[in-house]
């Protein structure tokens, strides 16, 4: 039955993206199974510098992290948006546990493959700490959360990135009680040519990522799309810090589901699949301030690409 309601949704996006003046894809679309295994590539490609940032500062600073939430609020639940396969939180979790800080962690994903995943992996890393997996959409499973203590709420690793600055503001200001803290990964705007690499590298995962969405189409959907005939184009505005991607299609085409539903492309028309925003720490004070969060403190790596802030919400 929810695999039904499921479907339907992402049938229902997919027309609707497909069949609007400017093609767009949903970029929570792209963590199908194969997307997840893509996604681990990009990680570990040389250029996506934003992994490495943000490990080494939860490797290194969870501590301060913890023992800084925990002035105030001695114990609370962790929950997590988006926490993929955890990687990079499970030493904050650990550090949780020993500091007494925290016995309940909250993950929650769009994927199930990945729910799954840390239902079966993280009872043995971080012993001591209850896992309650949220399978879906961010807002909706924050609110299965319950309320009986503070909440940490972690948004880490760019994905706020996924949001124009405008819609991340306005998911902000909707989420979190009064004194619940959030600690949210920001990719700090930086020499262009290093963003458009992360999002462009070497080994063509990234392409790869965004192509696996059509093929994810022609699974679940039973469409025709060839692969071959769309080419991935990266785009950063250094101005606006909007890292965008698009699919063009190469030739002019068109692609049918199993429903009959037919979508016409023509020659270099673009479908655009995401952003991954990047922010200025002036811009990232502004958001705390207009979203109605106090800045508690802010964690940097030691080369400064990426931060994690950690705000109290007023
Ligand atoms: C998971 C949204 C943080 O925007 O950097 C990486 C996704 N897409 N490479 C990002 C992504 C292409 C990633 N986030």
């Amino acid at each position: 039955m929810e695999l039904q309601i499921a479907q339907t949704a992402f049938r229902t996006d997919i027309i609707k993206g497909l069949s609007s003046p400017q093609k767009f894809l949903l970029p929570k679309y792209f963590y199908n199974t194969e997307g997840d295994r893509i996604f681990q590539q990009i990680m570990q490609a040389p250029e996506y510098y934003i992994t490495n940032a943000e490990d080494e500062i939860l490797d290194c600073q969870s501590d301060e992290i913890l023992k800084t939430s925990m002035q105030l609020f001695p114990t609370f639940d962790i929950v997590e948006l988006g926490a993929g396969d955890a990687t990079k939180t499970i030493h904050l979790l650990q550090e949780a546990v020993r500091l007494g800080a925290s016995d309940h962690y909250y993950p929650i994903d769009i994927s199930r493959n990945t729910i799954d995943y840390l239902h079966t992996a993280l009872p043995s890393l971080v012993p001591g700490m209850q896992i309650t997996g949220l399978e879906g959409e961010y807002i909706p499973m924050l609110q299965q959360v319950p309320l009986t203590k503070p909440k940490l709420v972690l948004f880490l690793g760019a994905n706020i990135g996924n949001m124009l600055p405008d819609e991340a503001l306005a998911f902000c200001k909707r989420i979190l009680n009064k004194g619940d803290m959030l600690l949210t990964g920001f990719d700090l705007k930086k020499d262009p040519q290093k963003i458009l690499a992360a999002y462009n590298d070497k080994a063509g995962f990234t392409k790869a990522f965004n192509l696996n969405l059509l093929v994810r189409i022609n699974d679940e959907l039973g469409a025709d799309f060839n692969t071959a005939h769309f080419t991935h184009y990266p785009l950063y505005d250094p101005v606006t810090g909007a890292c965008k991607s698009y699919l063009i299609s190469r030739i002019k085409q068109q692609v049918t589901l199993d429903d009959g539903t037919t979508f016409r492309f023509e020659k270099d028309e673009p479908v655009y699949m995401e952003v991954s925003q990047k922010y200025s720490e002036r811009e990232i004070d502004k958001m705390a301030i207009q979203a109605g969060f106090k800045t508690i403190r802010s964690f940097y790596d030691s080369n400064h690409l990426f931060v994690d802030t950690l705000w109290q919400k007023k």
